[in-house]
C-alpha cells in the first residue's frame, strides 16, 4: 500500500499484530538511537501520547531493550502535550513515565517535559519553543532537527495535536502552538508542521481496525490538511514511515 501525501512517497511497514508493530517500532527505535548516537553524539525524539506507544514503551523497558540503547545520550521531548498537570492520568508525560522513563537509566535533564499544565497557554508554547531552541542550540531562525519523531494518528486524521481546521496547522513561524480543540474542549500544547517536517525520521505509529479508513484517506485522498491533518507531515529532508499492524493497514 503506498501513496504520496504532499509529494514525500512515505515508506510502509505491516506488521501482522499490534504486538509484533510494537516490537518493529522497539527495533527500530534502537536502530535508531545507536545511528544517531554513533553519527552525532545524542539521539534527540519527540515521543507522541495517547494509547498506541504504551506498548512500545514497556517493550523498551524489558532490560534487553533498555540495555541496548545508551539512554545517557536519548533526549526525550514530546510532540504534543495535555494541558493538565504532569502527574494527571491524561497526561502523556505521566503515561511516557510510569511505562519507559522510570525504567530507564536516562538523565533526568534529558527529559523534556511540555509545561502544559500553566495557565497562560501561549506562554506555556513560548517555554517548549525556548527549550528547544536550546536542546538543539538553534542559531535565529532555525529549526530544531529531531533524529526520529513518533506520531499517532486519531481517527478523524489529526496527529499530534494537529486537529481539522486548527490555526496551527497554517503555523509556519512559530516551534510551538496552543491550539483550543473543540472536539475535546480542551486545550493542546502541540508542535508545529514546521518541526515535524524538519526531522530526520518521522514515524507513525497506528494500529487496530478503527483506524483503517482513516489510515487510507491520509494516504490516498487528495491532498487537503485542513481536513486530514496528517497528510502536513512531509519532512522535507528526512524520511516518513508508517508503521502499521494488518488491522489499520485494511
Ligand atoms: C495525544 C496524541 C495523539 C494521539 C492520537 C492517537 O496526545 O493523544 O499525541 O495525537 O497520537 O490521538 O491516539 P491513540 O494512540 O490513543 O489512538
Amino acid at each position: 500500500m503506498t501513496g504520496d501525501v504532499g509529494g514525500t512517497r512515505p515508506e510502509m511497514h505491516i506488521s501482522p499484530d499490534a504486538g509484533a508493530l510494537a516490537d518493529e517500532a522497539a527495533r527500530r527505535f534502537s536502530a535508531a538511537a545507536g545511528a544517531a548516537i554513533t553519527a552525532r553524539g545524542r539521539f534527540t525524539v519527540a515521543l507522541s501520547g495517547g494509547s498506541t506507544p504504551k506498548a512500545l514503551f514497556r517493550l523498551l523497558a524489558v532490560p534487553a531493550a533498555r540495555d541496548a540503547v545508551d539512554w545517557g545520550r536519548v533526549v526525550i521531548c514530546w510532540g504534543d502535550e495535555r494541558c493538565v498537570p504532569p502527574d494527571d492520568e491524561q497526561s502523556n508525560y505521566r503515561m511516557t513515565r510510569e511505562q519507559l522513563l522510570d525504567h530507564v537509566p536516562i538523565p533526568a535533564a534529558q527529559i523534556h517535559r511540555i509545561p502544559a499544565e500553566l495557565p497562560d497557554h501561549e506562554a506555556a508554547a513560548d517555554a517548549y519553543a525556548a527549550t528547544l531552541r536550546e536542546v538543539f542550540a538553534c542559531e535565529p531562525g532555525a529549526l530544531p532537527r529531531f533524529d526520529l519523531i513518533h506520531l499517532g494518528l486519531g481517527t478523524e486524521g489529526h496527529t499530534a495535536s494537529l486537529f481539522p481546521g486548527s490555526p496551527a496547522l497554517g503555523e509556519r513561524e512559530r516551534l510551538v502552538a496552543a491550539p483550543w480543540v473543540a472536539k475535546l474542549d480542551a486545550w493542546r500544547i502541540t508542535l508545529t508542521p514546521p518541526v515535524l517536517n524538519a526531522a530526520r525520521e518521522v514515524q507513525f505509529l497506528v494500529a487496530g481496525k478503527e483506524k483503517a479508513a482513516i489510515v487510507r484517506e491520509i494516504l490516498h485522498a487528495p491532498y487537503d490538511p485542513e481536513t486530514f491533518p496528517a497528510q502536513i507531515v512531509a519532512p522535507t529532508a528526512g524520511r516518513l514511515l508508517w508503521l502499521l499492524d494488518a488491522a489499520a493497514a485494511g
